[in-house]
This record gives C-alpha cells, sequence and structure tokens, in this order.
C-alpha cells in the first residue's frame, strides 16, 4: 500500500528520536499498520543539521509553512513547542485537512479547546501522547484502556525535573539550588527552567488528562499551581521521619460539587509505589470506579522514549485515516458533543486534603494547647505529630502536625490564627498530603 506521508517541524532532540525511531524500525511498523510510515519532508531552521541528520531522505526545508500547505503530506508533526508560531502552525495544517501530531502540553493546555475545535470542523485528528508523561502511555490509557471508568482521581509526578530535584534533596540532603544546578549539569532542567521548578509544565500536562478523565473543557487557567522553588529540606526529613516522602504531585479529582485541579509538593506515605519513584522518571496512578487503582510508569522525557510516543500516534493516526471520522476515538476521551461544563473546577479554599504543618511555638506550657484548640475550632482533626528542638534556638521547639482531610479554607483560617499567637515565630509551613490509598 501507499505510505503515509509525514512532515516533520523541528528535528531537535525529539524530533532527531523520532526520524531515527522510525527509520530504524520501519518493518516492525510497517507489520503492525499494513503501510510504511514515511518521513517525507522536514522543516527546520537549522537545514544543514537537518540535511546530516536525516542523510538525504527526505526534504528538507526552513520553511514550515510550505509543510502544512504541502497536499502530498498526510501527517503534521509538530515538535517546535510553544505557543507562538508553534499555534499558527498547527492551525494553518488543520485548516489545510492534516491530521497533526505534537509533544506541545503548552500549546494545548491554553488552546486546546480552539486547535480540538478547528479539527473537529475540518475531520482531522489532533494526537498528543507525547505531551504528557514522555513515553508513557497514559493518554491511551485514559481514552481507551479504562474507557469502561468513571475516573475518581488521578495524582501524577509528571515532571521530571522536579523529580529528580526532591530526589537529590533527600538523598544527598543538599538544598533547592544546588540540586537545581546538578540537574541543570545533568541536562534534565532548561538553562530557564521557570515552567518545570515552578510546577507549570506539570500543570499543563495534568489539564489535559483532567479534560480527558472527567469529560470538562481545557482549562489551565483554572489549575492551582505551587512549585517546589520553596521547598526547604527539612521538612523532606520531618516527613521521612513520619513516614512521609514529598513529591511534586499533579492532582485531579472528581467531587460531587465540580473537580479538583491542582500542582503543589505533597507528602505521600513511603509504602506506596510512586513514592519510590525516583529521579527524572515518571509516574501517574489513576482511580477508576472499576478497575481500581493502576499505574503507570516511565521515562517522562528524552529523546527516544518521547520518539516513542510520538511514532504511537503517528501509527493510531495512519488508522484512523481509512476510519469513518464519525467513528473515531474522540481525542479527549468524550464525544465533543458531550463535554461539560457542568462540573466546575473548584476553588482551591473547597478542595479537602490531609496537611503537614510545621510551625517554631515557645516551649512553654500551654503553647500547644492553643494551636490544637484552634485547629479544633475550625474542625481540623491531628493525625500525628511530633516535637523537636531546633538546636539553634532557646526555649524553642519545632512542631510538626499531620491533620485528617480538612478543607484549605479551614486550615487556612487556622492557620492565620496559629500564626497570630504571640509563642509562635516567623510562618507555618503549609504542605499538602494525600495517603493515595
Ligand atoms: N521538562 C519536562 C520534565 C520534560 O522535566 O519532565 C518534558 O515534558
Amino acid at each position: 500500500m501507499d505510505p503515509i506521508r509525514i512532515g516533520l517541524l523541528g528535528i531537535g532532540t525529539v524530533g532527531g528520536g523520532t526520524w531515527e525511531v522510525i527509520t530504524r524500525n520501519a518493518e516492525e511498523i510497517t507489520r503492525r499498520v499494513g503501510r510504511p510510515l514515511t518521513i517525507t519532508r522536514i522543516a527546520d531552521l537549522d537545514t544543514a543539521r537537518a540535511r546530516e541528520m536525516s542523510g538525504g531522505a527526505a526534504d528538507v526545508t526552513d520553511d514550515a509553512w510550505a509543510v502544512t500547505r504541502d497536499p502530498d503530506i498526510d501527517i503534521v508533526v509538530e515538535l517546535i513547542g510553544g505557543y507562538g508560531i508553534a499555534k499558527d502552525l498547527v492551525l494553518d495544517a488543520i485548516a489545510h485537512g492534516k491530521h497533526v501530531v505534537t509533544a506541545n502540553k503548552a500549546l494545548l493546555a491554553t488552546h486546546g479547546d480552539e486547535i480540538f475545535a478547528a479539527a473537529h470542523d475540518k475531520g482531522t485528528v489532533v494526537a498528543f501522547e507525547a505531551a504528557v508523561g514522555g513515553g508513557i502511555p497514559i493518554i491511551k490509557a485514559l481514552r481507551e484502556g479504562l474507557v469502561a471508568n468513571r475516573i475518581e482521581w488521578i495524582a501524577g509526578i509528571i515532571n521530571g525535573t522536579t523529580n529528580f530535584i526532591l530526589s537529590e534533596m533527600r538523598d544527598k540532603g543538599v538544598d533547592f539550588p544546588s540540586a537545581l544546578a546538578d540537574a541543570q549539569a545533568n541536562g534534565y532542567a532548561e538553562a530557564d527552567p521557570t515552567f518545570d521548578v515552578e510546577g507549570v509544565d506539570a500543570a499543563h500536562k495534568l489539564t489535559l488528562m483532567a479534560a480527558m478523565s472527567f469529560g470538562i473543557p481545557v482549562q489551565f487557567d483554572a489549575c492551582f499551581v505551587e512549585g517546589i522553588t520553596k521547598v526547604d529540606g527539612t521538612d523532606i526529613r520531618y516527613a521521612e521521619r513520619l513516614g512521609y516522602r514529598l513529591k511534586l504531585l499533579g492532582i485531579t479529582r472528581r467531587r460531587e460539587n465540580g473537580v479538583e485541579l491542582r500542582v503543589h509538593p505533597c507528602l505521600v506515605p513511603s509504602a506506596r509505589l510512586i513514592a519510590n519513584v525516583e529521579g527524572v522518571m515518571n509516574a501517574v496512578l489513576v482511580q477508576g470506579d472499576a478497575v481500581g487503582p493502576t499505574l503507570y510508569y516511565g521515562a517522562g522525557a528524552g529523546s527516544e522514549p518521547t520518539a516513542s510516543a510520538v511514532i504511537a500516534d503517528l501509527v493510531d493516526v495512519a488508522r484512523l485515516i481509512s476510519a469513518d471520522p464519525g467513528h473515531r476515538v474522540p481525542v479527549l476521551a468524550f464525544q465533543p458533543d458531550q463535554v461539560s461544563s457542568d462540573l466546575p473546577v473548584l476553588p482551591m479554599d473547597d478542595v479537602v486534603t490531609s496537611y503537614y504543618l510545621r510551625m517554631r511555638l515557645a516551649d512553654e506550657p500551654g503553647v500547644l494547647a492553643d494551636v490544637t484548640r484552634i485547629l479544633a475550632d475550625e474542625r481540623v482533626s491531628i493525625d500525628a505529630a511530633l516535637q523537636q528542638e531546633p538546636g539553634d534556638e532557646e526555649n524553642a521547639a519545632d512542631i510538626v502536625l499531620l491533620t485528617h482531610p480538612t478543607t484549605e479554607r479551614a486550615i487556612r483560617s487556622a492557620l492565620a490564627k496559629v500564626e497570630g499567637l504571640p509563642t509562635c515565630t516567623g510562618e507555618v509551613v503549609l504542605l499538602r498530603m494525600e495517603k493515595l490509598s
């Protein structure tokens, strides 16, 4: 049969991996698809490098528009990244009737509704397995493997850079800036690692998974985002003594009145598998009502792992090309006319979770009683407590409290009162905690 003709926009790390894997495994992929998948055109500003990488086997240009408008191209692979030119090219490819495969989570999390709507109108597909969890087939699992389930919640380690930094802080006892420097030296973090360490990259990925899990619009702006820049090694060590590890989690949970959508550092019991995901690895834990918990683990970034996801999408699209558009697997898992705004994303005040609280209190009679009374007044129940002399201050103690689940509203109100006590020094450190059971 005729090959499926692919136009590749960007042959950097992921594009290079895609070229390499699709070439190396061409025979096996053709046996699976029934037709060859051939990258016939490559657009990259560095045409010399693109020619060298493709060895003359594809037409190379520095004009990406020539690819999105080429009538001979069936699928455009967008690996440029960002929301600027990438958005225009994706929309142009769709307008010219192309199917699109992209790894661009930032683009889809912020402009996904517009892009998916344009593709729907044109009867084309936008596939994005590589946008979430690198090589882990989590999008396929949510869209197809778990289709029988009502998804209840997802908790994911979906940013390798921050997971590496937190692992280094725990293993080596180093502080955030030196762990970040290690991540950069190892090539994990970008030169500007803001999106990683501030939790934005994880929020992009979580936003897409939430839309697919609950049949809601893609709403990055409604996601609560707190990164790891303020994480103090002291809290990682206290958490460890209490049987927990600190992870940057993306959590989305269906509640009766809406959906929680949040990224923040979070204590997880050390015994959970996900707590033991270390270094740059990613893992996503999905709770479905029928299947229970399932865990997806693997490389969340990197040239060939991400290429693995890009090519899986290419194979899917190649198979879909011959199917009637009305009977395709819907890109966001729900039929487009069934995406509902009835389930709003909840404000953070209404989120229910457990908390780790560290406060420095005067070591005097009745001080702890004042704190527990304030918590009791807000109906916050204490799960565990630890007291430790900080060593650098006389007549003071670090008190760490773990709470049972309560609302963010209640805990914030209680903490404002605790911080107002004359016996409390400085701010109370608040970390959220999920038992994930
Ligand atoms: N910067 C991401 C991470 C990889 O550190 O996981 C690409 O999504």
